[in-house]
Protein backbone atom coordinates (compact mmCIF):
# COMPACT_ATOMS: atom_id res chain seq x y z
CA UNK A 1 0.00 0.00 0.00
CA UNK A 2 1.10 3.39 -0.78
CA UNK A 3 2.45 5.20 1.79
CA UNK A 4 1.23 9.40 2.55
CA UNK A 5 3.65 11.74 2.63
CA UNK A 6 6.56 11.41 4.65
CA UNK A 7 6.71 14.48 6.70
CA UNK A 8 10.10 15.92 8.09
CA UNK A 9 8.96 15.32 11.39
CA UNK A 10 8.64 11.82 10.42
CA UNK A 11 12.33 11.41 9.07
CA UNK A 12 13.70 13.05 12.45
CA UNK A 13 11.79 10.80 14.43
CA UNK A 14 11.91 7.87 12.77
CA UNK A 15 14.94 7.13 10.43
CA UNK A 16 17.05 4.58 11.10
CA UNK A 17 20.28 4.53 9.80
CA UNK A 18 21.46 1.18 11.40
CA UNK A 19 17.89 -0.49 10.37
CA UNK A 20 18.40 1.44 6.76
CA UNK A 21 22.08 0.07 6.09
CA UNK A 22 21.38 -3.52 7.36
CA UNK A 23 18.35 -3.84 4.90
CA UNK A 24 19.24 -2.22 2.18
CA UNK A 25 23.12 -2.82 1.74
CA UNK A 26 23.52 -5.71 4.17
CA UNK A 27 25.69 -8.08 2.05
CA UNK A 28 23.46 -10.67 1.10
CA UNK A 29 20.57 -9.91 1.78
CA UNK A 30 20.44 -6.10 1.48
CA UNK A 31 17.89 -5.24 -1.21
CA UNK A 32 20.04 -2.60 -2.81
CA UNK A 33 23.32 -4.77 -2.29
CA UNK A 34 23.84 -6.05 -6.07
CA UNK A 35 21.37 -4.65 -8.54
CA UNK A 36 20.88 -1.21 -7.32
CA UNK A 37 24.48 -0.71 -5.96
CA UNK A 38 25.56 -2.67 -9.55
CA UNK A 39 23.56 -0.23 -11.55
CA UNK A 40 24.77 3.06 -9.51
CA UNK A 41 28.34 2.10 -9.56
CA UNK A 42 29.00 1.35 -13.05
CA UNK A 43 27.83 4.30 -14.46
CA UNK A 44 29.30 6.20 -11.54
CA UNK A 45 32.46 4.44 -12.29
CA UNK A 46 32.23 5.28 -16.27
CA UNK A 47 31.16 9.02 -15.83
CA UNK A 48 34.04 9.76 -13.62
CA UNK A 49 36.59 8.16 -15.91
CA UNK A 50 35.34 7.69 -19.71
CA UNK A 51 33.52 10.82 -19.77
CA UNK A 52 35.63 12.60 -17.88
CA UNK A 53 33.33 13.91 -14.79
CA UNK A 54 36.06 15.43 -12.62
CA UNK A 55 37.19 18.52 -10.61
CA UNK A 56 38.04 20.39 -7.25
CA UNK A 57 34.63 19.51 -5.38
CA UNK A 58 32.01 17.17 -5.88
CA UNK A 59 29.25 17.61 -3.24
CA UNK A 60 26.77 14.73 -2.58
CA UNK A 61 23.29 15.89 -1.02
CA UNK A 62 20.57 13.20 0.72
CA UNK A 63 24.03 11.43 1.71
CA UNK A 64 22.14 9.28 4.23
CA UNK A 65 24.53 6.82 6.16
CA UNK A 66 25.78 5.57 2.65
CA UNK A 67 29.64 5.77 1.49
CA UNK A 68 28.89 3.37 -1.63
CA UNK A 69 28.28 6.44 -4.49
CA UNK A 70 31.60 8.15 -2.81
CA UNK A 71 33.66 5.63 -3.85
CA UNK A 72 34.51 5.94 -7.18
CA UNK A 73 34.18 9.97 -7.21
CA UNK A 74 37.30 10.45 -4.53
CA UNK A 75 39.18 9.20 -7.28
CA UNK A 76 38.86 12.68 -9.24
CA UNK A 77 37.99 15.22 -6.78
CA UNK A 78 40.08 16.97 -4.51
CA UNK A 79 37.15 17.36 -1.62
CA UNK A 80 34.08 15.84 -1.39
CA UNK A 81 31.06 17.58 0.57
CA UNK A 82 28.28 15.14 2.10
CA UNK A 83 25.35 16.78 3.56
CA UNK A 84 21.84 15.45 4.84
CA UNK A 85 18.75 16.65 6.83
CA UNK A 86 19.08 14.45 9.37
CA UNK A 87 21.88 14.58 12.84
CA UNK A 88 21.58 10.57 13.40
CA UNK A 89 22.91 10.33 9.31
CA UNK A 90 25.43 12.51 9.97
CA UNK A 91 26.83 10.88 13.41
CA UNK A 92 26.29 6.96 11.06
CA UNK A 93 28.48 8.48 8.10
CA UNK A 94 31.31 9.72 11.28
CA UNK A 95 31.53 6.63 12.54
CA UNK A 96 32.41 4.99 9.21
CA UNK A 97 35.26 8.07 8.40
CA UNK A 98 36.26 7.81 11.97
CA UNK A 99 36.64 3.67 11.64
CA UNK A 100 34.88 2.99 14.71
CA UNK A 101 34.15 -0.30 15.50
CA UNK A 102 30.58 -0.07 15.47
CA UNK A 103 30.73 1.27 11.74
CA UNK A 104 28.88 -0.17 8.99
CA UNK A 105 31.02 -2.71 7.11
CA UNK A 106 30.94 -1.27 3.47
CA UNK A 107 34.05 -4.03 2.44
CA UNK A 108 31.88 -5.96 -0.40
CA UNK A 109 31.08 -2.56 -2.00
CA UNK A 110 34.34 -1.46 -1.90
CA UNK A 111 35.58 -4.34 -3.01
CA UNK A 112 33.27 -4.41 -6.07
CA UNK A 113 34.08 -0.67 -6.83
CA UNK A 114 38.27 -1.55 -6.73
CA UNK A 115 37.45 -4.71 -9.22
CA UNK A 116 35.56 -2.36 -12.03
CA UNK A 117 38.58 0.30 -11.66
CA UNK A 118 40.88 -3.25 -12.17
CA UNK A 119 42.17 -2.89 -8.47
CA UNK A 120 40.65 -5.39 -5.76
CA UNK A 121 44.19 -5.90 -3.92
CA UNK A 122 44.15 -2.53 -2.84
CA UNK A 123 40.87 -1.94 -0.98
CA UNK A 124 42.39 -0.99 2.48
CA UNK A 125 43.49 2.48 0.33
CA UNK A 126 40.64 2.48 -1.15
CA UNK A 127 38.87 3.35 2.07
CA UNK A 128 41.42 5.53 3.02
CA UNK A 129 41.18 7.20 0.04
CA UNK A 130 37.37 8.22 0.37
CA UNK A 131 37.93 9.12 4.40
CA UNK A 132 40.82 11.24 3.12
CA UNK A 133 38.77 13.38 0.77
CA UNK A 134 35.39 13.76 2.62
CA UNK A 135 35.92 17.36 3.93
CA UNK A 136 32.84 18.45 5.09
CA UNK A 137 29.75 16.57 6.54
CA UNK A 138 26.99 19.31 6.48
CA UNK A 139 22.95 19.73 7.69
CA UNK A 140 21.28 20.63 4.06
CA UNK A 141 17.15 20.53 3.50
CA UNK A 142 16.89 20.39 -0.16
CA UNK A 143 13.19 21.82 0.06
CA UNK A 144 14.67 24.80 0.87
CA UNK A 145 15.40 27.63 -2.03
CA UNK A 146 18.96 27.63 0.09
CA UNK A 147 19.81 24.09 0.97
CA UNK A 148 22.41 25.14 3.70
CA UNK A 149 21.02 28.34 4.67
CA UNK A 150 23.00 30.18 6.94
CA UNK A 151 25.80 28.91 5.70
CA UNK A 152 26.81 29.51 2.28
CA UNK A 153 28.17 26.78 0.27
CA UNK A 154 30.64 27.96 -3.06
CA UNK A 155 29.56 26.48 -6.12
CA UNK A 156 30.81 23.24 -7.04
CA UNK A 157 32.42 21.54 -10.15
CA UNK A 158 29.71 18.55 -9.54
CA UNK A 159 26.37 17.35 -7.48
CA UNK A 160 25.28 14.13 -7.12
CA UNK A 161 22.27 12.64 -5.22
CA UNK A 162 21.20 9.15 -5.02
CA UNK A 163 17.86 7.68 -3.94
CA UNK A 164 16.89 11.15 -2.63
CA UNK A 165 14.75 13.27 -4.85
CA UNK A 166 11.85 10.60 -5.08
CA UNK A 167 11.67 10.63 -1.25
CA UNK A 168 11.96 13.94 -0.33
CA UNK A 169 9.60 15.62 -3.27
CA UNK A 170 6.12 15.43 -2.93
CA UNK A 171 5.38 15.65 -6.62
CA UNK A 172 7.00 16.70 -9.78
CA UNK A 173 6.44 20.28 -9.22
CA UNK A 174 8.59 20.26 -6.21
CA UNK A 175 11.39 17.78 -8.01
CA UNK A 176 11.31 20.24 -10.22
CA UNK A 177 11.91 23.28 -7.80
CA UNK A 178 14.18 21.71 -6.32
CA UNK A 179 16.36 20.51 -9.47
CA UNK A 180 15.84 24.77 -10.32
CA UNK A 181 17.72 25.31 -6.34
CA UNK A 182 20.39 23.20 -7.33
CA UNK A 183 21.78 25.63 -9.61
CA UNK A 184 23.01 27.92 -7.40
CA UNK A 185 24.98 25.54 -5.71
CA UNK A 186 26.89 23.87 -9.54
CA UNK A 187 29.38 26.39 -11.40
CA UNK A 188 28.84 27.06 -14.37
CA UNK A 189 29.26 24.29 -17.10
CA UNK A 190 28.99 21.77 -14.01
CA UNK A 191 27.50 18.49 -13.42
CA UNK A 192 24.55 17.40 -11.97
CA UNK A 193 24.48 13.28 -11.66
CA UNK A 194 21.04 12.30 -10.25
CA UNK A 195 20.32 8.67 -9.61
CA UNK A 196 17.12 6.96 -8.29
CA UNK A 197 13.90 4.61 -8.87
CA UNK A 198 11.38 4.93 -10.62
CA UNK A 199 7.58 4.60 -10.02
CA UNK A 200 8.36 3.66 -6.29
CA UNK A 201 5.18 4.50 -4.26
CA UNK A 202 7.38 3.54 -0.60
CA UNK A 203 10.48 2.16 0.73
CA UNK A 204 10.45 0.78 4.47
CA UNK A 205 12.85 1.31 7.04
CA UNK A 206 12.63 -1.03 9.95
CA UNK A 207 8.81 -1.57 10.91
CA UNK A 208 8.64 2.12 9.14
CA UNK A 209 7.06 3.24 5.86
CA UNK A 210 8.34 6.51 4.30
CA UNK A 211 6.93 7.69 0.83
CA UNK A 212 8.06 8.29 -2.57
CA UNK A 213 6.79 10.00 -5.23
CA UNK A 214 6.49 8.55 -8.84
CA UNK A 215 7.72 9.41 -11.74
CA UNK A 216 8.32 8.64 -15.05
CA UNK A 217 11.03 8.70 -17.92
CA UNK A 218 9.40 11.61 -19.55
CA UNK A 219 8.27 13.84 -16.46
CA UNK A 220 11.90 13.17 -15.70
CA UNK A 221 13.47 15.17 -18.70
CA UNK A 222 10.90 17.51 -18.72
CA UNK A 223 11.51 18.84 -14.97
CA UNK A 224 15.64 18.81 -15.66
CA UNK A 225 14.93 20.73 -19.16
CA UNK A 226 12.36 23.10 -17.57
CA UNK A 227 14.65 23.67 -14.96
CA UNK A 228 17.50 25.23 -17.42
CA UNK A 229 19.70 21.99 -17.54
CA UNK A 230 21.20 19.94 -20.79
CA UNK A 231 20.96 16.31 -20.23
CA UNK A 232 24.10 14.46 -21.55
CA UNK A 233 23.23 11.27 -20.98
CA UNK A 234 19.97 9.39 -19.24
CA UNK A 235 19.98 5.62 -18.84
CA UNK A 236 16.70 3.48 -17.75
CA UNK A 237 17.13 0.04 -16.73
CA UNK A 238 14.02 -1.81 -15.47
CA UNK A 239 14.14 -3.50 -11.86
CA UNK A 240 15.46 -7.49 -12.19
CA UNK A 241 14.81 -8.88 -8.91
CA UNK A 242 11.10 -8.14 -7.90
CA UNK A 243 11.23 -10.50 -4.79
CA UNK A 244 11.35 -7.58 -2.14
CA UNK A 245 8.55 -5.42 -3.00
CA UNK A 246 7.11 -5.57 -0.34
CA UNK A 247 10.13 -3.17 1.19
CA UNK A 248 10.39 -0.95 -1.58
CA UNK A 249 8.53 -0.97 -4.78
CA UNK A 250 10.50 0.51 -7.58
CA UNK A 251 10.42 -0.85 -11.13
CA UNK A 252 12.90 0.93 -13.00
CA UNK A 253 16.05 2.24 -11.85
CA UNK A 254 17.70 5.57 -13.66
CA UNK A 255 20.74 7.88 -13.65
CA UNK A 256 20.63 11.33 -15.54
CA UNK A 257 23.68 13.53 -15.72
CA UNK A 258 22.62 16.67 -16.41
CA UNK A 259 24.58 19.72 -17.21
CA UNK A 260 24.32 23.48 -15.80
CA UNK A 261 24.40 25.76 -18.59
CA UNK A 262 27.88 27.72 -19.09
C1 LIG B 1 16.56 6.68 0.74
S1 LIG B 1 17.70 7.61 1.66
C2 LIG B 1 19.07 7.68 0.52
C3 LIG B 1 20.40 7.72 1.22
C4 LIG B 1 21.63 7.55 0.32
N1 LIG B 1 21.76 8.63 -0.64
C5 LIG B 1 21.66 6.22 -0.39
O1 LIG B 1 21.76 6.19 -1.63
O2 LIG B 1 21.63 5.18 0.29
C6 LIG B 1 17.02 9.25 1.53
C7 LIG B 1 17.79 10.29 2.32
O3 LIG B 1 17.18 11.59 2.13
C8 LIG B 1 17.36 12.31 3.35
N2 LIG B 1 16.40 13.44 3.38
C9 LIG B 1 15.09 13.42 3.69
N3 LIG B 1 14.56 14.65 3.58
C10 LIG B 1 15.58 15.48 3.21
C11 LIG B 1 15.67 16.88 2.94
N4 LIG B 1 14.60 17.68 3.01
N5 LIG B 1 16.87 17.39 2.59
C12 LIG B 1 17.97 16.58 2.49
N6 LIG B 1 17.93 15.25 2.72
C13 LIG B 1 16.76 14.70 3.08
C14 LIG B 1 17.10 11.26 4.40
O4 LIG B 1 17.59 11.66 5.66
C15 LIG B 1 17.83 10.06 3.81
O5 LIG B 1 19.17 10.03 4.23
Amino acid sequence: MAASFTSQQAYIAEFNPKDYLQRYYLEGSGIHSGEWTDFALKHLHETFTKSGVRGDTLLDVGTGPSIYHLLSACEVFDEIIVSDLLEQNHVEFQKWLKKDPDAFDWTHIIKFVCDLEGNRENYDKKAEKLRSKVKQVLKCDILKRKPFHPLVVPPVDCLLSCLCLEVVCEDMKSYCEVLKNFKDLIKPGGHLLILSGINATFYNVGEKRFSAMISSKETLEVAFKEAGYQIEKAVYTPRVDKSQKDITDYDTKYFIHARKQK
